[in-house]
């Protein structure tokens, strides 16, 4: 709390002699494009859904006019789920990117937006409904068991931790990558880092190797790929409904 009180004044300092300006017609045009885009995965208002809350995200705050977020957008990270939009043109991606800092200016400036909003929006749903889908549609009861591997769960974790390991169970150490080198030769290994610009595995041989990521072919296998599979169809709802459900595996 003094730490954000402490922040929020540094951050409002400045800016109250000189107030931050978007131009509202583009801003518009943003979040037209990013709700049609990207509202599925971090929710319309960018506050983030089945994918990361964007407003704290760090690639924002670093991001001027685009340097940071652009690449990012283009080129995605599809090992970890966020595919690539290299189809937008510049001014559409303008748009976003001026979207999204008017969305996290106002969440700093305004007190309304509480620091927790994910959590709260997470716990909307509906714990039956969300019992009904693990059993059924969402296919979870294939490979979790809510008296096994899932028991007590939710007493393990905080709800935000809970709702990062379901989306995001931490893999990087589980997966492994066959990476093709421009003279044809074949590398395996565990896999360390792959990003837009950089791809590195530990070889068979205990060696840390690494190359620019358009230099290779990287072919990434993941234990955990099927569970990462459902992510994409979950609607809101069922999102909602499954952590509401799964809150209760106390
Ligand atoms: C299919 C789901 C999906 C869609 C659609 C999607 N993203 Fe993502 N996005 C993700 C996931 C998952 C991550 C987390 C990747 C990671 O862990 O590195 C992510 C990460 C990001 C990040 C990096 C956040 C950080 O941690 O710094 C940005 C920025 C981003 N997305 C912007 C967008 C924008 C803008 C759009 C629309 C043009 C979009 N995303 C569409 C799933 C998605
Ligand atoms: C094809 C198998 C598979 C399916 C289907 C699947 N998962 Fe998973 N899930 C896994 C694996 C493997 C892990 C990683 C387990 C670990 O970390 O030990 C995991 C991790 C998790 C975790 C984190 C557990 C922890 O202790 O960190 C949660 C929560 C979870 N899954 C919930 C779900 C839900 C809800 C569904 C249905 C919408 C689902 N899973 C569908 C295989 C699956």
């Amino acid at each position: 709390m003094t730490r954000c009180l402490a922040l929020c004044l540094l951050a409002t300092l400045p800016l109250l002699a000189q107030p931050a300006k978007f131009d509202a017609a583009a801003v518009e045009r943003g979040r037209t494009q990013f709700k049609s885009s990207c509202g599925f995965c971090h929710g319309d208002d960018a506050t983030g859904n089945r994918a990361p809350d964007l407003l704290r995200a760090t690639s924002l705050s670093h991001d001027t006019d685009g340097d940071t977020l652009g690449p990012i957008i283009r080129n995605g990270r599809p090992d970890q789920g966020m595919p690539a939009f290299n189809t937008l043109s510049a001014a559409q991606l303008a748009d976003m990117v001026l979207f999204l800092h008017k969305q996290a200016y106002d969440a700093l400036h305004s007190a309304s937006v509480p620091r927790d909003y994910p959590l709260k929006k997470l716990l909307t749903g509906n714990a039956a409904a969300g019992k009904a889908y693990f059993e059924g549609a969402g296919g979870c009861a294939a490979c979790h068991s809510v008296t096994k591997d899932l028991a007590g769960i939710a007493s393990k974790y905080t709800p935000l931790d809970l709702q990062q390991r379901m989306l995001y169970p931490a893999g990087p150490g589980r997966r492994t990558a066959t990476v093709t080198l421009p003279g044809g030769k074949v590398m395996e290994g565990r896999l360390v880092h792959a990003d837009e610009y950089e791809v590195a595995i530990t070889a068979a041989d205990g060696w840390y190797r690494s190359w620019p990521a358009a230099t290779v072919k990287v072919e990434i296998h993941d234990p955990l790929a099927a569970h990462k599979a459902q992510m994409p169809k979950y609607t809101d709802a069922d999102v909602h409904n499954l952590f509401a459900y799964l809150v209760t595996l106390k």
